[in-house]
């Protein structure tokens, strides 16, 4: 694993991007990236869900068997999904099945509220990337996916909880929509790299739903991607051309 403390004190920015299955995996991981997370946003860009709340474990654990069959290089982490850490027991219990199949980290939602899931995950010596900030699996709860930090009280518990799962031995934290000013003092107060998604520049690191940044789930892009190729495109082009060749009785090739 990476010294990813050693880079974020070297100014050294940390890629990371998600996978769902054997080609991206293995085409992101020859690409150098340093993470690749099989997230539960699997949920919607893979299974079609409305959000992330409907992914189940079996779904995770089959997606990361694959995913990592498909890495060589890069840090496999894998996100835990709802419901499935809701005690310390629970969380290292999902952990060890994350690693079972081939995870080299896990990752949950939450902050000082989950410090005894993260302390049981991080005490058995599993690498554990903490996610704070607007947390898509409380969707439901926030009535929508909203940006974080904007008022005092806010500000200082995203702070209150990234220094908690820092305490509790965490590699590093996503920070998922916070405003940019507070990701940028976040990241300066803690010792551990900060991973922004939608979180302005200042973060240790970047990551995104790969989908996105490739524009393979063109029905929604969040509004701080700006997509560096448009796949769903160049898919629809091939299979139209296809079917427009088969009906005209012409060959496939
Ligand atoms: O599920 C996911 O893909 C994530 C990243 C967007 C951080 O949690």
């Amino acid at each position: 694993m990476k010294d990813f403390r050693e880079m974020k004190k070297r100014g050294e920015k940390i890629t990371a991007l998600t996978a769902y299955d054997y080609p991206t995996a293995r085409l992101l991981d020859e690409s150098g990236i340093d993470i690749i997370l099989v997230g539960d946003s699997l949920g919607m860009v893979v299974l079609g869900y409305e959000d992330t709340t409907r992914v189940t474990l079996e779904e995770m654990l089959h997606h990361t068997r694959a995913v990592a069959r498909g890495v060589k290089r890069a840090l496999l982490v894998a996100d835990m999904p709802i419901r499935t850490y809701d005690t310390a027991e629970q969380a290292l219990a999902t952990a060890k099945q994350f690693v079972d199949v081939g995870a080299q980290g896990v990752k949950l939602e939450g902050g000082a509220s989950h410090v005894a899931q993260i302390e049981a995950i991080t005490g058995a010596g599993i690498p554990f990337m903490a996610h704070i900030g607007m947390l898509p699996q409380s969707v439901r709860e926030e009535g929508g996916y909203k940006v974080k930090g904007r008022t005092r009280p806010e500000a200082e518990a995203l702070i209150a909880d990234a220094r908690a799962v820092e305490k509790a031995g965490a590699f590093s934290v996503v920070l998922e929509i916070v405003i940019g000013d507070l990701a940028k003092q976040i990241t300066n107060t803690i010792g551990i790299p900060t991973i922004g998604i939608g979180s302005g520049e200042h973060c240790d690191g970047q990551i995104l739903v790969t989908h996105d940044l490739i524009g393979l789930f063109p029905w929604f892009t969040p509004k701080f991607v700006s997509p560096a190729a448009r796949v769903a495109d160049e898919i629809r082009r091939a299979a139209a051309a296809f079917v427009d060749r088969t009906r005209a009785g012409g060959a496939v090739v």
